[in-house]
């Protein structure tokens, strides 16, 4: 039996309200598997990990313009934690999330609890080799392993024709095409570009954690980025020019700790001693407690 959450919150609207009957919730993957009828229409997932923002929303978007039907799903997956007082802080708002995606005429929201995605007895996990052990993967280690494992498990439980993913999360893009591709997974990877506050910021769950004076410095993460991309486009190739760039800007603010700065192949994230189109240079900055990721691709010039 399908279930609906109960309407609690004068945060659901009117046109909320008109709509929401249309937006069916799954807890249990049975109730999924028997509520999405496969046969009947072609369907994109949007996996997240809730607390949602426009980032997320260019991803639903996107999906419900290329499909008939579109499910999110919202699982905070604690085994791409490898910092328990991260997860303990993870940001979430089911009630704020649900009103944004019944305002997006989202047609399924699958909402499974841990037990659902890992039950007593879960062993298996999927090992992303070399490129999920590079940058985020050197970091936190472990995390693309969880990652990969927890998405491949949404696939099979959704079975979609399409998947969405931010450009945001560059390696995570690049460690989930792999995985496709090594596990014969019928689904086709659509990666959506990064979406940035009117300030250059990118859109980030974690972002609600800066202060003010923390934003601020956070700022220079994306002008820092882009910096380069300018000095990129004037004629310079090489990479330890372009990250020491990089670096300088970012580190002008001491409230921001430089984890790595990579210039890389966008595929496999090998280190590159000289830029080329289709180049990504990569940060991790940690401001004040908030970890922050952000990344710009190298065009044509
Ligand atoms: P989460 O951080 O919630 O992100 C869900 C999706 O939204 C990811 O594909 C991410 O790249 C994308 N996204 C986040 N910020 C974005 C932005 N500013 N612009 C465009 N897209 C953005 O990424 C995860 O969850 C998890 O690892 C998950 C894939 C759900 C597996 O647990």
């Amino acid at each position: 039996m399908m279930k609906k959450v109960s309407i609690s919150s004068p945060a659901f609207c009117q046109m909320c309200l008109s709509s929401w009957e249309q937006m069916e919730i799954f807890r249990d993957v049975a109730e999924l598997r028997e509520g999405i009828d496969r046969s009947k229409f072609s369907l994109g997932l949007v996996p997240t990990m809730g607390f949602l923002h426009h980032g997320h929303l260019s991803l639903i978007r996107t999906s419900k313009e290329q499909n008939k039907k579109t499910v999110v799903s919202i699982f905070v997956n604690p085994t791409q934690f490898n910092n328990s007082e991260d997860l303990d802080t993870y940001p979430r708002d089911l009630e704020s999330d649900i009103a944004l995606l019944v305002e997006e005429g989202v047609d399924f929201l699958f909402l499974p609890n841990t037990i659902q995605i890992y039950p007593e007895g879960f062993e298996t996990e999927i090992n992303t080799g070399s490129v999920g052990e590079r940058l985020e993967g050197v970091h936190r280690p472990g995390h693309f392993n969880g990652v990969s494992t927890v998405v491949c498990k949404l696939l099979n439980m959704c079975a979609p024709e399409k998947v969405y993913f931010g450009q945001k999360d560059a390696q995570q893009c690049s460690v989930v095409m792999n995985m496709v591709r090594d596990l014969n997974i019928d689904v086709e990877v659509v990666v959506c570009p990064t979406v940035r506050d009117s300030d250059g910021l990118a859109l980030s769950s974690r972002n609600i954690h800066l202060s003010e004076k923390e934003r601020e410095s956070a700022l220079l993460i994306n002008r820092a980025l882009y910096h380069a991309l300018n000095e990129w486009d004037k004629g310079q190739s090489d990479a330890a020019v372009l990250k020491n760039t990089v670096e300088q800007k970012i580190l002008s603010n001491s409230l921001n700790k430089l984890e790595y700065i990579s210039l890389a192949n966008e595929m496999d994230f090998i280190e590159q001693a000289q830029a080329m189109p289709g180049s990504i240079i990569s940060v991790a900055v940690v401001v004040g407690k908030t970890r922050l990721i952000d990344n710009v691709v190298l065009k044509w010039r």
